[in-house]
Formats: C-alpha cells, sequence, structure tokens
C-alpha cells in the first residue's frame, strides 16, 4: 500500500474525525441514550470514552505508526503467531458496511423528501414505518447510497474528501448547535433535558455499560483496523496523546448535541413515550421538530445533506478498509474489488433492509436482521478484539512497545494508567462484557 502520509497534525485529526463521525453519532447515539435511561448512559459513556476509549485508540494508532501497516501488516510485523488478530479486526467492518449502507439509504429518502417539499408528509404515524417496510424503495435508496460510496472509493479522491469535510464538518456542528438550542426551548422539553442530564442511578446496570461499551467502539471506529490504518499515515514528529484527545473530543462532542437534538424533541413531541423506538427514532422525531417552525423544510434539507456527509465519508473509509484488505490479500486489481464488494455488499444488505418488512417474521435472538449484524459486530466481535488486543499488548509485546512510540513525539501524560488499563482493565471487563453479551443480557 503507498504511504502518502497527512501532510499536518490538524490533517490527520480531521480526516480521522471524519471516519469516526457518521451515523453512529447522529443516529446511534441517542436512540441508545433514550433507550437505556439518559443521563446514565451518557455518563457511563463518558466515563468509558475517557478510560478505555482512549487506551484503544492510542494503541491502534501508535501500532500503526510505529509498523507503519494496516491492521493485518502491523500485527504480522510484531508477532507472527498474533497475525490472526489482524485479520479479525479486518472482518467487523465487513459486518458493518452492508447494514451501515440500508441506514445510509434511510437517509437518502429522507434528504428526497425534503426536496420534494412532503416534510409534513413525513410526520405522519407510520410514514416512517410503512417506508422501511416496503420492498423496491428502501433497497433503491440502499443502491443509492452504495453506488455513491463506491464512486469516491473507485476514485479514490482522498483528498476532495478531506476538503470538503473541513467545509462540511463545521457547518454540521453549526447547524446541530442551532438545532439543540431550539429543540432545548420547545414546550415540554425540559423534561427530556432532564432525563439525558441526569444520572438516574435506577437506570445503571450491566446492559448500560454493555450497550454504552459497543457504541463506544462503533462510534470510534475502533477495534476494526481502522485507526491502525490511519495511524500509520500520521507524522512520527506529531503529537499522539493529543492527537487522540482532539478525534475523541470530536467524536463525542458531536454525539452529546445529537442527542440534545433529539431527545428533548422526544419529550416534547410525544411526552417520551417514543424514547423505546430504537433505531428509527431520528427518522420519526425530527421530521416533528422540522414541521414545527416556518423554514422548517430548507433546515430538514440542509440537514439531511449534512448526514449524508456524514454518513458518506463514513461509509467510505469503512469500504476502502474492506478493499485495501481484499487487494493486499488477493493482490487483485483496485476496481475489480471495489466491484465486488459493492455487489457482495448489496446482496448482504438486502436481508436487512427487508428485515423490517417481509422479513419482519424472522428475528435471530429476538433482534431484527439489522439489529442483529449491528449486535455481533459490537457486542461480540469488538469486544473479542479488544479483548486479544489487550493481551497481545498487555503480556505478550508489553506495553512499553506503545509508550516509547506515543514518547517518541512527545510526553505521555496517561502513561501510569495506561499500563494498568491495557494490562488488567481491558481484558477483564471485556470478559465481562462478552458473556453478558452472549448470555443475552443486552
Ligand atoms: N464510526 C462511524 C460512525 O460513527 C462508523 C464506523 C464504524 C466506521 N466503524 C468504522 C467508519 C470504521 C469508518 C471505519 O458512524
Amino acid at each position: 500500500m503507498e504511504k502518502k502520509g497527512f501532510s499536518s497534525r490538524l490533517g490527520f485529526v480531521l480526516a480521522a474525525a471524519g471516519s469516526a463521525v457518521g451515523l453512529g453519532n447522529i443516529w446511534r447515539f441517542p436512540y441508545l441514550a433514550a433507550e437505556h435511561g439518559g443521563g446514565m448512559f451518557l455518563l457511563v459513556y463518558l466515563i468509558l470514552a475517557v478510560t478505555f476509549g482512549f487506551t484503544l485508540m492510542i494503541t491502534e494508532v501508535a501500532l500503526g505508526r510505529k509498523t507503519g501497516k494496516s491492521a493485518i501488516g502491523a500485527y504480522k510485523f510484531l508477532s507472527k503467531k498474533c497475525s490472526f488478530i489482524g485479520y479479525l479486526e479486518a472482518l467487523v467492518p465487513m459486518i458493518i458496511f452492508p447494514y451501515y449502507c440500508v441506514i445510509g439509504g434511510w437517509v437518502v429518502k429522507f434528504l428526497g423528501v425534503y426536496i420534494t417539499d412532503q416534510g409534513s408528509a413525513a410526520t405522519s404515524e407510520n410514514y416512517f414505518g410503512d417506508f422501511i417496510g416496503g420492498v423496491s424503495e428502501p433497497l433503491f435508496c440502499l443502491g443509492i447510497f452504495l453506488v455513491l460510496t463506491s464512486v469516491v472509493v473507485l476514485l479514490g479522491v482522498e483528498k476532495g474528501i478531506e476538503r470538503v469535510s473541513k467545509i462540511m464538518m463545521p457547518i454540521l456542528i453549526v447547524i446541530s448547535i442551532g438545532l439543540s438550542v431550539y429543540c432545548v426551548t420547545l414546550d415540554g422539553a425540559m423534561e427530556g433535558l432532564i432525563y439525558y442530564l441526569r444520572p438516574d442511578f435506577e437506570h445503571f446496570g450491566i446492559k448500560t455499560v454493555v450497550a454504552a461499551m459497543g457504541q463506544l467502539f462503533y462510534s470510534m471506529s475502533l477495534a476494526m483496523g481502522i485507526m491502525v490504518t490511519y495511524g500509520s499515515y500520521m507524522g512520527k514528529k506529531d503529537d499522539l496523546e493529543k492527537s487522540v484527545r482532539h478525534i475523541e473530543l470530536f467524536d463525542t462532542g458531536i454525539a452529546f448535541i445529537a442527542g440534545l437534538m433529539i431527545i428533548p424533541a422526544v419529550f416534547a413531541f410525544s411526552g417520551g413515550k417514543d424514547l423505546q423506538q430504537g433505531p428509527t427514532l431520528m427518522f420519526v422525531t425530527l421530521p416533528k421538530v422540522f414541521n414545527s417552525f416556518p423554514g422548517g423544510n430548507v433546515v430538514g434539507f440542509v440537514f439531511f445533506v449534512l448526514v449524508l456527509f456524514a454518513a458518506l465519508t463514513s461509509a467510505i473509509s469503512l469500504m476502502e478498509t474492506i478493499v485495501s484488505v481484499f487487494c493486499e490479500i488477493f493482490k487483485a486489481k483496485r476496481t475489480v474489488v471495489c466491484i465486488v464488494v459493492m455487489i457482495v455488499a448489496f446482496l448482504l444488505g438486502v436481508p436487512s433492509s427487508l428485515g423490517f418488512g417481509v422479513l419482519s417474521g424472522v428475528t435471530i435472538m429476538g433482534k431484527s436482521i439489522l439489529d442483529f449484524f449491528d449486535y455481533i459486530s459490537n457486542n461480540i466481535m469488538m469486544p473479542i478484539v479488544a479483548l486479544l488486543l489487550s493481551i497481545f499488548i498487555g503480556w505478550i509485546v508489553k506495553p512499553r512497545v506503545v509508550v516509547e512510540e506515543v514518547e517518541s513525539s512527545g510526553t505521555f501524560r496517561f502513561r501510569k494508567m495506561y499500563g494498568i488499563l491495557i494490562k488488567y482493565i481491558v481484558p477483564v471487563c471485556m470478559i465481562v462484557i462478552l458473556i453478558s453479551s452472549i448470555i443475552g443480557y443486552v
């Protein structure tokens, strides 16, 4: 793989943040927070982000920068016996990508809704359910999203994406802040704000921790090789610890704002009874918000353009990870691999999409098909990878490898804690998470 490298630390932070900030922040975080007790979920998430998230992200980035390789190569480089961890990491995006595109398709549909000025129709009770329950329309939208993603990956216009990210991301932040201020001041939103911000110990439980952990991996694109790859592009002199902190701050900040935008609105429009909506929450609540003020259609349009953009940048890096792995393994041509990945992803996306309609009778472990893939990747695969990674670094190659890499470009203030976390706390917690996931706590 060619190594172009990022031109500056800011370039690295923005590119990594562009990959991390996606549907996970805007779509997934708010519905999980709503479902798992609001303030309690938020608190658990924040604690996990500054401990686990930080530890795992700095490990992955350091591994990448040290070895100059992507996940598969990096593990192989450090230990031949452990190279299977790299392969496992590479498997996770393959599970996520197809269903990620299904949700991306939903965003495309809503963009269409606002372009054609049907914003008020979208507020009717069954609008969203009817749409995802259909066959051709959601599949068509999935196709559009996949083609958009594939075209960019095929063209490899990384420069373009990076440049556009720099413009779009700030706009997304401004619009989200504006909308969240509006939502918080809606009639009846106060109760939602309190629910979202005040931790209520009644909601604390292993279930909350497992959900928050899954979300952390997902949102920060951890345990799937992406941060290793990005680390390998990073400048040798750039401060690693600071960069990782900035990526985390970016990612968590946007998730937090998305929660502020959606949860108070749920209370304002439905008195809180929609909290358990799950994956559909954003698509049901936000149209009501947009419909509630003059010019809401235009804001809805801009909002979904930006969500689409955030989703696309993440989907592109998911697909890029998959494509580069296959190119490496099969030594195949990039174009061919891209097209094959696109077709296979579509076929794998079909059952996830139909799971809300004709296949709604099919449930796996009590979950819809899309939920099942989401669960397998975030609550089972990622803890396994994180467990192996922490044993690998903590006990086999030793934390020194990471510490030295971080210290080669700056101080490592979190050093002492890092050793303890990666050796003891991360593995133990991963085992607990795994067991509770498997015995069906979630
Ligand atoms: N983090 C992305 C989001 O929040 C989704 C994602 C998960 C991802 N894993 C990834 C993106 C790997 C790129 C690469 O939506």
